[in-house]
């Protein structure tokens, strides 16, 4: 048996719930699961130092091989010795696989069987996405989880055309795995796709399990459908996703939908929400959304968020972070991200305890309500 580097360990089930206490033991240390994982596209939480990220308690982030193979490219990042010393990072690192990433950003896309065709959303170069490239790029860069290349169909796309998507997909997944063979530190998860449709999504998870990736991703929700629609998939989801395997829910990190994935058996989830509100002067609280930049605040001397330990909350008030924005100062931007990235850092870290103590329903009530998520 040859060791995979990238294992799930799972400690407790929560009793009223699908949720799971867990450890995800990667090459560059382990942490505990359900987590919340920073986004760092460009090899940078934007604003946000790796010390910083440490002491909130962020084991693994996230970075994307669309944006690393087009800046700097992934031969400048693999010459500085990977992914993990060239931004001084040296915990966990999952990177998407583009093809998201191609569908959002790119222009003149064209989908073949091969792959994708475009150009550079940067200079409108001529570029092609496979299966087989984005594995060779990720594996350039080093990170420990890699993605297959998916296609992420729209929520709303038409059965027929969801029902190919998923089998090329499928194909694109054997197509990944092969292209694999020599990295040993390094693991594919494997996209489970199928847009809104029951049937496609139990039959995409039953083959991609079938492939028995190390780990599984949850894709194409967050995709403009309701909370509810996106909770229905997951509830008629998870079961057929293997129990001993790692499951990630991509794109996906309000509060809400975290606490809610989580209750349906999510153990790993990321979102730039956190950071993007952040630059607005948005703050994520446990009382509900505050916009500090408000007037209102302009004398407020407490802290962001009175329930907050982070750095921000200890030393600075809403006055002063308000003043930093209007002044353009960027250490507004930067101590609002630091909040935010923490709230949800810690956010986790209650519902992994709530986990423990078989009462999360109970949690998720108490946030909900504190949080205006049950307000008419
Ligand atoms: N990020 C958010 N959703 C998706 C998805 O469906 N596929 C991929 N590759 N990345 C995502
Ligand atoms: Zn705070």
């Amino acid at each position: 048996m040859t060791q995979v580097p990238v294992t799930y360990e799972l400690i407790k089930e929560e009793k009223h719930t699908g949720a799971r206490l867990g450890i995800l033991h990667t090459p560059h240390g382990s942490f505990p699961t359900p987590m919340y994982m920073p986004v760092g596209t460009l090899a940078t939480v934007k604003s946000l130092s790796p010390e910083e990220l440490k002491e909130m308690g962020a084991g693994v982030i996230l970075s994307n091989t669309y944006h690393l193979w087009l800046r700097p490219g992934e031969d400048i990042v693999q010459d500085a010795g990977g992914l993990h010393k060239f931004m001084n990072w040296d915990q966990g690192i999952l990177t998407d696989s583009g093809g998201f990433q191609v569908f959002s950003l790119s222009d003149n896309r064209k989908l073949t069987e091969e792959g994708v065709h475009f150009r550079s959303h940067l200079d409108g170069s001529k570029l092609f996405l496979s299966p087989e490239k984005a594995i060779q790029i990720q594996t350039a860069l080093g990170s420990d989880i890699m993605m297959s290349l998916d296609e992420c169909p729209p929520f709303y796309e038409s059965y027929d055309y969801v029902k190919n998507s998923i089998n090329r997909t499928t194909r694109w997944a054997e197509r990944g795995l092969k292209a694999q063979e020599n990295t040993k530190d390094q693991v594919i998860f494997g996209i489970m796709q199928g847009a809104g449709y029951k049937d496609l999504r139990i039959q995409h998870a039953k083959d991609m399990a079938a492939l028995d990736f190390p780990g599984y991703s949850v894709g194409g929700l967050s995709v403009g459908e309701s909370k509810e629609e996106m909770n229905e998939v997951l509830d008629y989801l998870t079961p057929y996703m293997p129990a001993n395997k790692p499951r990630y829910l991509m794109g996906v990190g309000s509060p809400d939908a975290l606490i809610d994935g989580a209750i349906r058996g999510i153990d790993m989830f990321d979102c730039v929400l956190a950071t993007r509100i952040a630059r607005n002067g948005s703050c994520m609280t446990s009382h509900g959304r505050l916009v500090v930049k408000n007037a209102k605040y302009a004398r407020d001397y407490t802290p962001i968020d009175d329930h907050c330990d982070c750095y921000t909350c200890r030393n600075y008030s809403r006055a002063y972070v308000r003043h930093l924005f209007h002044a353009n100062e960027s250490f507004g931007l930067r101590l609002a991200s630091i909040h935010n990235t923490h709230f949800l850092l810690n956010l986790m870290k209650q519902v992994r305890q709530a986990i423990m103590d078989d009462n999360l329903l109970d949690f998720r009530q108490d946030f909900f309500e504190r949080y205006g998520y049950n307000k008419p």
